[in-house]
């Protein structure tokens, strides 16, 4: 079964890649490599003995999602990974932002609205949630204001595909509501590659384990928490990539229901800014030099998920931990630095 994955060279697309391919699906990639590198290609074929078609293509271009489909009719599935994700960069940017997360999208849907049968799978986040008023956080808590324009991309997202779903035939799908996706695949050859300084915590540790930052800034140690930095649910890349999987196996073995269905994917576990230093002192027998700094704007305080449906409806459940993630992470980094 042939499925669609855009932005397949990024992040969280490249695992997804493997774990489909694992699960054996065949896959079609479309990248524009904005945000990564054709090299990606090369760690997924190590990993899989094989490697996917992949087109070179910006998806903002009508006309090249149009022709895309022509030439792969046998695609019944797409996974949705294709976006800009600099929250700050949203801010001074919108209408990149806009345009990028939001026009690619519709054409991608116009494809695939009157199809008889199709089924997608739509990269949310957490941020939906904003500073949700309970602990942990279920599917059914109110979603806030966005607090950066690439916040509310992924807000008017979910609205133009359950909008764009109830008025389909043929289309089902499954929006997902990530939390904070870390770590790297065990074998080090794909990973997360940020271009320029790391605005995420891990990537931002393991850089400054590699040497490449003099220190980290913990953003702030006054919240209301129980060691005053931050909290976070912070799960493994694989984990997440598995969970796409089970997710497109319900859209394609017709189990959902209903045609338009959410899921919150994180552990159920929130750590805090320093259990994660913690912790990655131990698992990478480093000492990670750190300071504390100003709050940085825009941070909630917490937030975690509510596990509830996506373990019990989904039948998914993360299975790595912490350790496991940040280890893999610097496992990943040093590969990336030559380090031994
Ligand atoms: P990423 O930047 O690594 O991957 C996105 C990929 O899409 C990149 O390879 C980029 O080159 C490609 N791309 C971007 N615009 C494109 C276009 N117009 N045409 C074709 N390709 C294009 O990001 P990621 O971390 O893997 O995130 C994947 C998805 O998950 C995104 O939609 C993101 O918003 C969402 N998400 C990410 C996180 C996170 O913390 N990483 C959390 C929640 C949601
Ligand atoms: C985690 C914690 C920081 C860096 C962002 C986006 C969100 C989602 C995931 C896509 C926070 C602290 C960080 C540093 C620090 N992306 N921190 N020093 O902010 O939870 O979420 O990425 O949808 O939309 O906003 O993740 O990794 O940036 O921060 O102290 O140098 O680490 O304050 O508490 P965040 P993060």
């Amino acid at each position: 079964m042939k499925i669609l994955v855009t932005g397949g060279l990024g992040y969280i697309g490249s695992h997804t890649v493997v774990a489909l391919n694992e699960a054996g699906y065949e896959v079609v990639i479309v990248d524009n490599l904005s945000n990564t590198s054709l090299e990606v290609l090369d760690g997924i074929e190590a990993i899989c003995g094989i490697r996917p078609t992949f087109y070179q293509l910006d998806l903002r271009n009508k006309e090249s999602v149009v022709a895309l489909f022509q030439q792969e009719p046998e695609i019944v599935g797409v996974i949705h990974f294709a976006a800009s994700k600099a929250v700050g960069e949203s801010v001074e940017n919108p209408l990149l932002y806009y345009e990028n997360n939001l026009s690619s999208f519709i054409y991608l849907l116009q494809e695939l609205v009157n199809r008889p049968k199709a089924h997608l799978i739509f990269s949310s986040s957490c941020t939906v949630y904003g500073q949700a008023d309970q602990m942990p956080i279920t599917e059914h808590a109110p979603i806030k204001t966005a607090e950066s324009p690439y916040g509310n991309t992924k807000q008017i997202g979910e609205e133009i595909l359950s909008d764009t779903v109830r008025v389909s035939k043929g289309l089902s799908a499954i929006a997902l509501r990530y939390f904070n996706p870390i770590g790297a695949h065990s074998s080090a050859r794909i990973g997360e590659l940020p271009l320029g300084v790391p605005q995420n915590l891990v990537p931002f540790i393991t850089q400054t384990a590699a040497g490449l930052r003099k220190e980290l800034a913990v953003f702030g140690n006054d919240y209301p928490t129980p060691d005053g930095t931050c909290i976070r649910d912070y799960i493994h890349v694989v984990d997440l990539a598995e969970a796409h999987v089970a997710a497109l196996d319900r859209l394609v073995n017709g189990k959902e229901e209903a045609s338009f269905e959410v899921f919150n994917l994180g552990t159920g576990t929130g750590s805090s800014v320093l259990e994660v230093v913690q912790t990655f002192e131990r698992v990478s027998g480093q000492s990670l030099p750190y300071r504390i700094a100003a709050r940085r704007e825009g941070d909630v305080i917490q937030a975690f998920a509510d596990t509830t449906k996506v373990n019990t409806v989904l039948g998914w459940k993360a299975k790595r931990g912490l350790e496991e993630a940040l280890f893999s992470a610097w496992a990943w980094e040093r590969k990336l630095r030559n380090l031994g």
